[in-house]
């Protein structure tokens, strides 16, 4: 039987499990494929670290750049990560040296994936990256193969398990943010830095990738970026009473020929599909043409979700099967225009912290007046002792500077005391 000879580069979380589980189950995927998936070389940064797996002597690789010349190595799986530095000079050079790439690392597709795409094209060789977007779920290939026929006009969805678990738990367990942080952390949930996690940046790189492919176009840093940082217990608890939760979620969405991306906290109802999807869960939804509305759920990240997709990967090109990065030669990737979301419209829920004295509330709504903006429902809680009252505002379909505009009006004034909010609602 034909076979293919790998080298896994990072035997971190990721890399550890891939090697013993590609081991494990050499003999099946061997069959399923037709070919047979070899381990030939590993390596990582430290050599004498102590690791989960054994490995023979002659398997490591002292110099992990190496593997991009050895003649012994088919395919490199880097499980470096990072935009940067090794993972990035390991890449370049592998797919300069005519070798296949398997890797799991978003930052560097959604920051270098247009130039490397072009040097796997000019030399035949795959690069494939389905465990860089929403670990196990497998949307690039659905994409790519299943979806093939469809012209997507918009995909959404929850692309974050750590932001999505501490927004459901904040929901359930009546915690808040910190404290739903920190059990987060303790449970291997999300990282001692779990800054891209919480500001949207993993969401937005995630994102950028997924554009890229439903609209054939090229990478483009045109993106709102907005994270779950903000978010108080109070949010969620006011919209549980409107009929809403709370969700991080990514949007792209084609409208008369321009191309929307952002990443925001979004009050969807609680009917709605992707409102049930809760924990480290993530979820993708795509609209397209004939084929309508199609959703894929399941793990987001962890080893075990990260490897189910890597061994894709792995399998397609042991299938001899070349194909484009972004799914359509470089050639014919479109330059479409992305714009800002300033004139999309959207409702909104605004929450203001205020001094409970007259004339505030009348000063609030005529500032929502003034930037056209009509209010669908306000409600009012004081707190007597205080002295403070809590303005939630609830908008009809509004523009989004005008919204953005309102908030930045009503934050400085003197009678806020702490900065205000601004959620946007997702209605379908
Ligand atoms: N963890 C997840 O749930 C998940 C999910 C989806 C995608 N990913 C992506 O998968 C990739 C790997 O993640 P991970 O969680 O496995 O990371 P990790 O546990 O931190 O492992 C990183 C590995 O890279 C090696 N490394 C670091 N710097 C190196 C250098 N300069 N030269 C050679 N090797 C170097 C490390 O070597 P040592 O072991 O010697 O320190 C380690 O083995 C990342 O791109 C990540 O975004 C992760």
């Amino acid at each position: 039987m034909r076979k293919i000879n790998i080298a896994i580069i990072g035997l971190g979380n990721i890399g550890s499990y891939l090697y013993k589980y590609l081991n494990k189950n050499k003999k099946i995927l061997s069959k399923k494929n037709n070919c047979v998936p070899n381990i030939t070389y590993v390596s990582a940064k430290t050599k004498n670290k102590k690791r989960q797996i054994k490995i023979s002597k002659k398997k490591w690789l002292k110099n992990y750049m190496h593997a991009t010349t050895n003649k012994n190595i088919d395919l490199i799986v880097e499980l470096i990560g990072g935009s940067e530095g090794a993972a990035k000079k390991l890449v370049f050079s592998a797919l300069k040296n005519k070798k296949h790439v398997v890797t799991a690392n978003k930052a560097l597709i959604a920051k270098y994936g247009d130039q490397l795409a072009k040097i796997a094209e000019k030399n035949k060789v795959n690069l494939e990256f389905e465990a860089s977007v929403c670990g196990g779920v497998p949307i690039i290939r659905s994409l790519k193969e299943g979806l093939i026929a469809n012209k997507i006009s918009k995909i959404y969805g929850i692309f974050n398990g750590t932001s999505n678990y501490i927004l459901s738990s904040m929901d359930k367990l009546n915690k808040d943010f910190k404290e739903v942080l920190t059990d987060a952390q303790q449970l291997g949930y999300a990282e001692t830095n779990p800054s891209a996690d919480l500001n949207g940046n993993d969401v937005s790189a995630k994102l950028k990738i997924l554009t890229s492919l439903c609209f054939n176009s090229f990478l483009n840093n045109n993106i709102h970026v907005e994270g779950i940082l903000n978010i108080d217990k109070i949010d969620i608890d006011n919209a549980n009473k409107l009929g809403y939760k709370i969700k991080l979620l990514g949007f792209a969405e084609l409208i008369n020929k321009k191309i929307y991306q952002r990443v925001h906290p979004t009050l969807i109802k609680k009917s709605s599909y992707v409102a049930s999807i809760d924990g480290v869960l993530n979820a993708v939804i795509v609209n397209g043409n004939p084929v309508g509305q199609s959703v894929i759920q399941g793990e987001g990240a962890g080893p075990a979700a990260t490897t189910s997709a890597l061994i894709s990967d792995i399998s397609s090109i042991l299938r001899g099967n070349t194909k484009f990065p972004f799914s359509i030669s470089n050639s014919e990737r479109k330059k479409l225009s992305f714009a800002k979301i300033s004139d999309r419209f959207f409702s909104a829920y605004f929450r203001f912290e205020v001094l409970d004295k007259q004339g505030v509330l009348s000063n609030i709504t005529n500032i929502f007046s003034k930037n056209k903006v009509s209010i669908k429902r306000l409600i009012q809680n004081p707190n007597k002792n205080k002295g403070s009252s809590s303005i939630v505002i609830i908008t009809h379909n509004s523009k989004n500077s005008y919204l953005d505009k309102i908030l930045k009006t009503i934050n400085k004034k003197k009678y806020i005391l702490k900065e205000s909010k601004l959620i946007r609602i997702h209605d379908n």
